[in-house]
């Protein structure tokens, strides 16, 4: 079988596609027949050497991937070959075909396409995650968001739809306007606008109830300086450390020297709260796991549809990628793995 490989830290140039032997399923694992893999920013980060929680390179990136049970191991009920399914792989998704504990493995209902759950982990489930499980998103809150066009932006729109927030105000790059309001969020245009004063004048003033930051650096104070009394930032991102698909250590620094070190004695004057998230990293796995089970009930009801921008076949893995570094995906970017 095949699988992508990050050899070292570098450009998309250093992307390698691989032949290896087919991995077996142990006790307690399962084999999967991966038909789509999620791309998300976070592997670009990791390819870059910027991301500080990935396994040793040379390693296989890809957090999400969906498709069939090929095999079970020992003692594994209640999974059978044949069956579709999301695996929540942590690492390796990139391959044509995926080995874990079937504690990872997620039965899709029938109605479920493969592109809908491979979108579905990461981007919802931080989503999910910040709004609803830390935020308490509430009807006629107002929500701010940064990359409103992309995988988790597109996610964050229809999570506040469908909690009844009564404006979502969502920055990107220009040429996102149509799409970004097509999604009933205010387009802010994230060059040629100042967000803080956008998001003062259409609240009277007061600022917004939740910002969702995952820009990193002085950004993170500007978000800050966006919210209302009683207001939550969540800062989950250091998107401001990239510059294009080849590392810049320089952005990186700028990145990390700019990011506010907050002080509880002046949270406390200014009556907001600031959550740090990386869902990597959740001790408790059964967060998450509650998390998705939730998304599977809102897509089953329509509430959520994940927008996909495009579905490139893996061995344009960094056409895919560079697509993203180009600000240009509107939605999830998704690989496709099945086999032809
Ligand atoms: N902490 C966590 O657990 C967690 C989980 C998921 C995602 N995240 C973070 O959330 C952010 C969004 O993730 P995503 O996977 O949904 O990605 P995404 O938003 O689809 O990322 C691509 C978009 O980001 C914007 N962008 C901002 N800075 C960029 C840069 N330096 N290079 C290229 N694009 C840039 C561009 O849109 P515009 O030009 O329109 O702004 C681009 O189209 C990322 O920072 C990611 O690391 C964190």
């Amino acid at each position: 079988m095949r699988k992508v490989i990050y050899p070292a830290v570098g450009g998309v140039d250093t992307i390698r596609i691989v032949e290896v032997a087919d991995p077996v399923a142990g006790p307690g694992e399962a084999r999967i027949r991966v038909h789509r893999a999620g791309i998300n920013f976070a592997d670009l980060m990791m390819r870059q050497g910027l991301y500080g929680s990935n396994p040793d390179y040379p390693f296989t990136p890809g957090y999400e991937a969906a498709g069939e049970i090929m095999d079970v191991g020992e003692g594994v009920e209640g999974i059978s070959p044949g069956d579709r399914v999301l695996a929540i792989t942590a690492f390796g998704g990139y391959s044509e075909q995926v080995v874990l504990n079937t504690k990872r493995v997620i039965s899709l209902p029938d109605s479920m396409s493969f592109d809908q759950a491979a979108a579905i982990p990461v981007t919802y489930g931080t989503a999910f995650h910040m709004l609803v499980y830390l935020g308490n998103l509430s009807e006629g809150e107002i929500v701010l968001v940064h990359h409103a066009a992309g995988g988790v932006g597109t996610a964050v729109a229809q999570l506040c739809k469908a909690y009844g927030a009564s404006l979502v105000l969502g920055t990107a790059s220009a040429p996102k306007r149509e799409f970004v309001e097509s999604l009933g969020m205010r387009f802010v245009d994230r060059e040629a606008e100042d967000f803080v004063e956008v998001c003062k004048s259409k609240t009277g003033g007061k600022g917004v109830h939740h910002a969702i930051d995952p820009v990193g650096g002085d950004h993170v104070m500007r978000s800050y300086k966006a919210l209302r009394q009683g207001g939550k930032l969540y800062f989950f991102g250091a998107s401001s450390a990239v510059k294009g698909d080849k590392r810049s250590i320089l952005a990186a620094f700028k990145m990390w020297r700019s990011t506010p070190r907050f002080n509880p004695l002046k949270m406390m004057s200014s009556n907001k709260a600031v959550f740090g998230v990386h869902m990597g990293l959740l001790d408790d796995e059964s967060v998450f796991s509650g998390h998705l089970e939730n998304l599977s009930d809102m897509l089953l009801k329509g509430q959520i549809d994940p927008i996909i921008d495009s579905v490139w076949r893996f061995e344009q893995v960094a056409e895919a990628q560079m697509h993203i570094h180009n600000r240009g995906n509107r939605g999830k970017v998704l690989l496709d793995f099945s086999p032809q």
